[in-house]
């Protein structure tokens, strides 16, 4: 089968499409022929090995897993013989991380795994862009404890992360303000948001304290206009913290009414069933950029490389 695999961190050109032999699956597997992917921020940072601490845990010279790719949709091909879950011809989508190996063909998971049935109103490209910004995003409000009625900001609202926490905090009831630049304005109120902030004219903070919770999805906002902006008692989301603003928003949380929280997103089954309830009842939408093919995977790690992207970039199998 086709994959693109990598032997070394570095640059978008790493990666090499090539044929690597098709999995088997195990008595507790199922077989998935991919249909979609996606080029995460995530997938950016690990095949750069950014931060260094990436090779700790996935490598310390070079990739221990030559095929990224933490998000797939696509059709379950073949199931093992113990396997109850899922069945041939079932069409499911969900996150193959840690393991990664979604760039490619054909993926083996367990049937445990955090994969759950692909809604039948929405494409296979649609469903490979919800898991990451969909669990990071869940993940974090729910750690937040977010409320009906509060004042949430999401700051970066028009990445994946962004795209998906405006609709989950919307469905969880409370009132959104997003911030993104003036292209994305658009996009971010279709999504829901009850405001828009166009962070290239506008300091969000500027206006005092007055969010429950601030989301800072992309490590762009100044740490001190993050914590001027939240009410007494409010919680700030560092979702793509470094250790600088770890231990800021230690000290923060240990000095003062307001909570800092960070740390590495748990992605588990639940939460992709909760993905999936939601774009069932239409209530979250993948925000897609631009589709690439698997040839042309470098090509889209250049443009993820970039920073910019709107939502989400899909890989087309
Ligand atoms: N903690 C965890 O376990 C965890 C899990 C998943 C992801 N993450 C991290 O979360 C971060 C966000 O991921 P992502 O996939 O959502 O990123 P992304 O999609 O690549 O973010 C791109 C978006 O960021 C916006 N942006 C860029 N500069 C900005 C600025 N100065 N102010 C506001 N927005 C700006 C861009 O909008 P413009 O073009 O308008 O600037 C673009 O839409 C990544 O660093 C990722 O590593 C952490």
């Amino acid at each position: 089968m086709n994959a693109a695999v990598y032997t070394a961190y570095g640059s978008p050109e790493v990666l090499q499409v090539k044929k690597i032999t098709k999995p088997n699956p195990k008595d507790n597997e199922v077989l998935v022929k991919i249909r979609a992917t996606a080029v995460t921020s995530g997938d950016c940072r690990l095949r750069k090995a950014d931060p260094f601490a990436v090779r700790f845990v996935f490598g310390l010279f070079k990739p221990g897993k030559p095929v990224l790719g933490g998000v797939l949709s696509g059709e379950i091909e073949a199931v093992g013989k113990n396997v109850q879950k899922f069945k041939a011809g079932d069409q499911v989508f969900g996150s193959s991380y840690p393991h990664f190996g979604a760039y490619a063909e054909y993926i083996c998971m367990p049937e445990t795994g955090k994969l759950a049935i692909k809604p039948e109103n929405i494409s296979h490209e649609e469903a490979a862009a919800l898991p990451f910004g969909g669990m990071t995003a869940l993940y974090f409000l729910r750690k937040a404890n977010i409320q009906p009625g509060q004042k949430v900001l999401i700051y970066g609202a028009s990445g994946a992360v962004g795209t998906a926490a405006v609709q989950i905090a919307k469905y969880f009831g409370a009132e959104v303000t997003g911030v993104c630049s003036t292209a994305n304005m658009e996009m971010v109120q279709s999504l829901g948001a009850d405001k828009v902030i166009d962070y290239t004219k506008t300091d969000f903070s500027k206006e005092g304290g007055q969010y429950d919770v601030v989301f800072e999805t992309v490590n762009k906002a100044p740490f001190s206009s993050c914590v001027a902006a939240l009410r007494e008692n409010g919680t700030l989301i560092l979702g793509s913290a470094v250790l600088s603003g770890m231990l800021r928003g230690l000290w923060t949380s240990m000095t003062s009414s307001k909570k800092v929280i960070s740390g590495v997103v748990t992605e588990t089954v639940e939460a992709v069933d909760f993905l999936q309830k939601m774009a069932k009842e239409g209530k979250l939408k993948a925000a897609i950029d631009k589709k690439f093919t698997l040839e042309q995977i470098a090509g889209a790690h250049e443009y993820v490389d970039k920073g910019h992207k709107k939502g989400n970039v899909v890989v087309c199998l």
